[in-house]
């Protein structure tokens, strides 16, 4: 009989673990190679490599840009960092304006000399005597600047490091850190070129030793994306796929939060091995299963009962919060697709079109045709529910959705 513990040391009990897009883990396990091979790059006097930080969903990518923003500061590296916004159709102009935004984050505190202003031109409010690198002069200068978007943001990145580098001399260069960065692209029919201009400038701001470096992080299709735009960028991009967790490593992320805490609650071998299983290492998932967990460990031990691990209704749960929305939002064409493809042999790993359009016709679905697959796989690219490798094979993006998608027994019965 396990010991009992009041409701009311119950109640007070915080449950350590944070599933949840950006919640820094309790213990953040199993990165140590990712965050040595980033500080290695911290290393370089003159950027010759920028760094994509990519995974499935829920890897942990964003709580580990996180962690690089520590190791970048403590390594003398200014950082400044945002979210790409999905909703955020990017032009060159308004991308030029979102890395303006971005770079007088670091810049506002620098004050800019008198006659440096006088050769600007720029003519502050008559009260204020001294004048600041920020967003507001930023602006003017990129307005007042010659050419097209590409030429004045070049320039403003060459003069903002002008004035960083004098008023922070021990600054060893400033780091742009972008997240969901899978989310910035070309878009031909509207003749907009914003990710080929990005990686253009920085490849030429680069050039001109200014160190100034790009810390893409997002999904894998990234990858893709900035070889299509530009075939240097291969060369300019130093990879860090984040994979799940191996056993071990998913081990510490369970069992350190609780011993941490020094807390009352433990989880058996059995237990710990069953959230290892169902999780498959990824983090998310780990998250998820050990809070649920903890808190129906901790209801069963104030009432005295045998701890037990309802786990086919937390996987219920996890469907209706981690799966259920990106589900909720395709078309009953799109869920056949994915549902042929989660009956692949090897649609866990990875799938052509062409095993996808043979294996439509075992069911009693209208069949897929080539183009048609490829166009559907191009949207489900797009709302960031497959991706497309280097060598032309997709995958799911979200880990485990194969799984998922058998569990809804989509009607596709075989013939
Ligand atoms: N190394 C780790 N150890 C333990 N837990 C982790 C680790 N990395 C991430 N987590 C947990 O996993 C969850 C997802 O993390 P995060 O939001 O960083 O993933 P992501 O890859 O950015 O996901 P998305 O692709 O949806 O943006 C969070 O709850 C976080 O606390
Ligand atoms: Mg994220």
């Amino acid at each position: 009989m396990p010991a009992i513990i009041s409701y009311m040391e119950a109640s007070t009990l915080l449950n350590p673990y944070r599933p949840g897009a950006g919640c820094l883990p309790p213990y953040l396990a199993g990165r140590d190679r990712e965050i040595e091979n980033f500080a290695k790059l911290l290393d370089q006097h003159i950027v010759i490599k920028n760094c994509i930080l990519t995974g499935l969903r829920g890897v942990g990518k964003t709580v580990l840009l996180d962690k690089f923003k520590n190791v970048a500061i403590n390594k003398g590296w200014l950082w400044t960092s945002n979210e790409i916004s999905e909703s955020f159709s990017i032009n060159e102009e308004r991308l030029c304006y979102r890395i303006m935004t971005d770079l007088s984050m670091v810049t506002s505190g620098i004050i800019i000399e008198k006659d440096e202003e006088k050769k600007i031109g720029f003519t502050s409010e008559k009260s204020i005597t001294e004048v600041f690198l920020n967003f507001k002069l930023i602006g003017f200068l990129y307005k007042n600047a010659a050419g097209l978007e590409s030429d004045k943001l070049k320039y403003i990145l060459e003069y903002a490091w002008s004035h960083i580098k004098k008023s922070m001399p021990q600054v060893r260069g400033l780091i742009f850190a972008y997240d969901e960065a899978q989310s910035l692209s070309d878009d031909p029919k509207k003749q907009t070129y914003a990710l080929t201009m990005f990686l253009d400038v920085f490849q030429s701001i680069q050039r001109k030793q200014i160190p100034f470096m790009l810390l893409l992080s997002g999904l894998p299709t990234i990858q893709t994306k900035l070889v299509e735009a530009r075939t240097y960028s291969e060369r300019m991009f130093t990879i860090l796929f984040l994979h799940k967790l191996s056993a071990e490593d998913s081990k510490l992320a369970i069992t350190k939060p609780i011993e941490q805490d020094n807390c009352p609650i433990h989880f058996s071998e059995k237990s710990i091995k069953l959230i290892i299983k169902r999780s498959g290492g990824y983090p998310y998932f780990i998250q998820f299963l050990c809070k649920e967990i903890f808190d129906i460990f901790l209801q069963q031990k104030s009432a005295g009962q045998k701890l037990m691990v309802p786990i086919d209704s937390i996987i219920i749960k996890l469907d209706d919060e981690f799966f259920a929305g990106r589900w909720g939002f395709l078309t009953d064409r799109q869920r056949e697709l994915l549902s042929v493809i989660a009956h692949l042999k090897h649609g866990e790993d990875e799938f052509t079109v062409q095993e996808i359009v043979t294996e439509s016709k075992k069911y009693q679905i209208s069949t897929f045709g080539n183009s048609q697959v490829n166009q559907m796989l191009s949207s489900l690219i797009t709302d960031g529910l497959i991706f497309k490798n280097r060598f032309g094979k997709y995958s799911f993006a979200v880990p485990q959705l194969n799984e998922f998608i058998l569990r809804q027994h989509i009607a596709i019965e075989n013939d």
